[in-house]
């Protein structure tokens, strides 16, 4: 049975390990793999074609993803949709890989709807906003990336006795903040599902630089928009000099983590099975409490994610 792989919407860590062990996996089950080059855009312009194990040689380590990804507008309309759809049957491809975020499973699942098609969507995406699932692959290496750059920053700004706001990626999920936070122990931390009690903070820092605390390491979740309005206030109420430091796309880039290779596997090996025993349809691999399920597409896109409260419990006690 010809089974296909495609990245859709933001690259993550961790899409090269899925890809390799996608072929690896697919030939030693005697099927045959194909690469959707490009994301919805190249299936929309048949850019598929045959995977080899030679392709797949030396990825591993490598962030990025080999057969590329895109957002792609002309998904939205029908007449490209048929299109894309018309480009699988030149190959006879009826089941497909898709990783990538909801956005990518809600197209695959309108896709699926309109054509006979058996999809199953992997979590790939560093920003945890997918509903049903503990963590998805390139979260662990984006929160490796981010540590990493903390530990940098907490250096410079210790022997500078300054205060540095450190934006971090997430869209409208707070999670890369919250975990950064807790993990390098900053002292503040903004993220869209919770409110900061300024006074309380005011009050807080003021007394602690009193005792002698000379910086101050704050995390701001991008979807909070408050990263320029927190060094405001760090510079007027805290007295505090303070640099912003956004971390943009580094979060997305670098060799993926252990953890991530291996959910990259547990989660296609996964996929591929199911592609290969069941006809049915519009499935999404999720992993909760340290097992590996299957959710129906429609669940996964209906709801919306929400952060641990335990996560939150944490965040409450940063001091
Ligand atoms: O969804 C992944 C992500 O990196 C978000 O965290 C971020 O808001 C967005 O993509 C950035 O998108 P782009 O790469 O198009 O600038």
């Amino acid at each position: 049975m010809p089974l296909a792989i495609i990245c859709s919407g933001g690259d993550a860590p961790g899409m090269n390990p899925a890809i390799k062990k996608f072929v690896d996996y697919v030939y030693e089950r005697g099927e045959t793999p194909y690469f959707i080059y490009n994301g919805l855009e190249g299936m929309i312009d048949g850019e598929i074609a045959l995977a080899k194990h030679k392709d797949v040689a030396g990825i591993l380590h490598r962030g990025g993803a080999l057969i590329r990804s895109s957002r792609s507008r002309r998904f939205y309309e029908y007449e490209y949709r048929k299109k894309a759809y018309e480009n699988l049957g030149k190959h006879g491809i009826t089941g497909l890989v898709v990783l990538g975020g909801d956005g990518s499973f809600r197209a695959m699942e309108r896709l699926s709807k309109e054509f006979p098609l058996n999809f199953v969507g992997v979590p790939t995406t560093i920003d945890n906003d997918i509903y049903g699932t503990d963590t998805c692959i390139g979260v662990d290496t984006a929160l490796n990336a981010i540590r990493d750059a903390l530990d940098r920053i907490r250096d410079t700004a210790s022997t500078f006795s300054r205060a540095f706001v450190v934006e971090v990626m997430g869209r409208e999920c707070g999670y890369l903040a919250a975990v950064s936070a807790i993990t390098s122990g900053a002292e503040i931390c903004l993220i869209p599902e919770a409110d900061f009690n300024w006074s309380v903070a005011k009050e807080h820092l003021k007394r602690e630089i009193k005792d002698g605390r000379s910086y101050i390491l704050s995390i701001v979740s991008e979807g909070t928009k408050k990263t320029e309005e927190l060094a405001r206030w760090l510079e007027k109420e805290i007295g505090m000099e303070t640099r912003i430091t956004v971390l943009g796309h580094i979060q997305r880039g670098g060799t993926p983590t252990v953890n991530d290779r291996m959910l990259a596997f547990e989660f296609t090996v996964r996929a591929v099975d199911h592609l290969l025993r069941s006809s049915e349809s519009n499935r999404v691999m999720v992993v909760e409490n340290g097992r590996y399920g299957m959710k129906e597409i429609e669940e996964v896109v209906q709801n919306r994610y929400s952060i641990d409260p335990d996560l939150l419990g944490m965040l409450n006690r940063l001091d």
